[in-house]
């Protein structure tokens, strides 16, 4: 079996340690795993199957003979590298929001497009937002059964989407507070701790920039450009989960039977029954997207709503670009 020469960029960071875990987990046939990160973590040890791997400063001739280069280091280092690492010869598969709207980049989700991948002529693709995937997870089953109108959506989002710092500033200040001794927020724009808030930097006509990929990636993965998708992003003092509640609009009716039908045996889905609501704490650490609460909408003809919970460190990023990265390499391996 062919195995894969694989690096990590980002490798130290909440998605990349993921990443390290996720191939792991999935017994991904490699060769040599490079891990990298920003010179700060060079020479930091981190574990991978059973032995230690030396992180590696990020520099343009890290992918000498790299096949599979799995970015998470941000947008401005898949700009500038990502192009670097394909050119060298890899598929790249980026976490970022660089290459998500570039027409010559699918934006993939295999359980909804994963035909999309086939054609990169830059050699990338990329994956979209965490709080798109989920969504677009739970209601691919319904868009191919009838048809989508419209799609409004809130999240409730958790802070190890910030990054792992933001996770320490939760528990720091979440601790500082329950003391009567509040700290300055460095991460966020408040204090996460007992709080809610939309921490994203403004985009257009009074939405956040999350609001907008939302909206954008949701359009792009469809391929359907016109699609009606409104979006409230927030942030909330969650660890680690993203939940999302989701009013969808069908162009043919679906009955709350047909949407549980259809739900039950969709690929990356778990159904939760009707006394089992998705939450944080039951996705965190799991690879399935959680769809319970569904409800006939009372506001609306072909309107369903329902409540969307999963882990956005794994099927929102990691997972998600491994299960790409299977897919596509799956032939070469055997
Ligand atoms: N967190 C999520 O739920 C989520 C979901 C989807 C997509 N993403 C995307 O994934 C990316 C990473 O997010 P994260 O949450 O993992 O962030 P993070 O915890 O802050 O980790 C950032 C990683 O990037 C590395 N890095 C930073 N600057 C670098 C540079 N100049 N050169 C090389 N490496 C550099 C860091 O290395 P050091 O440790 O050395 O600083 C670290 O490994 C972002 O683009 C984010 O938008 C995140």
């Amino acid at each position: 079996m062919k195995r894969f020469k694989v690096a990590v960029v980002g490798a130290t960071g909440a998605v990349g340690r993921q990443m390290l875990a996720i191939l792991e987990e999935r017994s991904f046939p490699v060769s040599e795993v490079i891990p990298l990160a920003s010179p700060r973590s060079a020479g930091r040890k981190i574990p991978f199957g059973g032995a230690e791997l030396t992180v590696r400063a990020l520099e343009p001739g890290a992918f000498a003979g790299v096949e599979l280069a799995l970015f998470s280091a941000g947008a401005t280092v898949s700009r500038e590298m990502g192009p670097l690492a394909a050119q060298a010869g890899a598929l790249v598969v980026d976490n970022s929001s660089a290459w998500r709207m570039d027409p010559e980049v699918p934006l993939v989700v295999p359980e909804v497009n994963l035909e999309a991948a086939r054609k990169r002529p830059r050699g990338i693709i990329a994956n979209p937002n965490c709080s798109t995937i989920q969504m677009v997870v739970a209601l691919e089953p319904l868009r191919a059964a009838a048809g989508l109108r419209r799609i409004v959506v809130s999240t409730y989002q958790a802070v190890s989407g910030k990054g792992a710092r933001a996770v320490d500033e939760l528990v720091r200040a979440t601790e500082a507070h329950l003391k009567g001794a509040p700290i300055p927020p460095a991460i966020f724009p408040s204090s996460m701790a007992f709080n809610v808030l939309a921490d994203w930097k403004p985009a257009e006509a009074g939405y956040t920039e999350e609001e907008i990929k939302m909206v954008n990636e949701s359009r792009k993965i469809w391929s359907d450009p016109a699609l009606r998708v409104s979006a409230t992003t927030v942030r909330v003092p969650v660890l680690n989960g993203h939940t999302e509640s989701v009013l969808v609009e069908t162009e043919r009716k679906l009955t709350v039977a047909d949407a549980k039908r259809l739900l039950r045996d969709a690929p990356g889905v778990i159904l939760c029954d009707d006394a089992t609501q998705p939450m944080p704490t039951l996705a965190s650490g799991r690879d399935e997207v959680f769809v319970g609460r569904i409800r006939e909408d009372l506001s609306t003809d072909n309107g369903l709503c329902l409540i969307v919970a999963a882990d956005n460190l794994r099927k929102g990023a990691a997972l998600d670009a491994v299960q790409i990265a299977e897919a596509l390499l799956s032939s070469a391996a055997s």
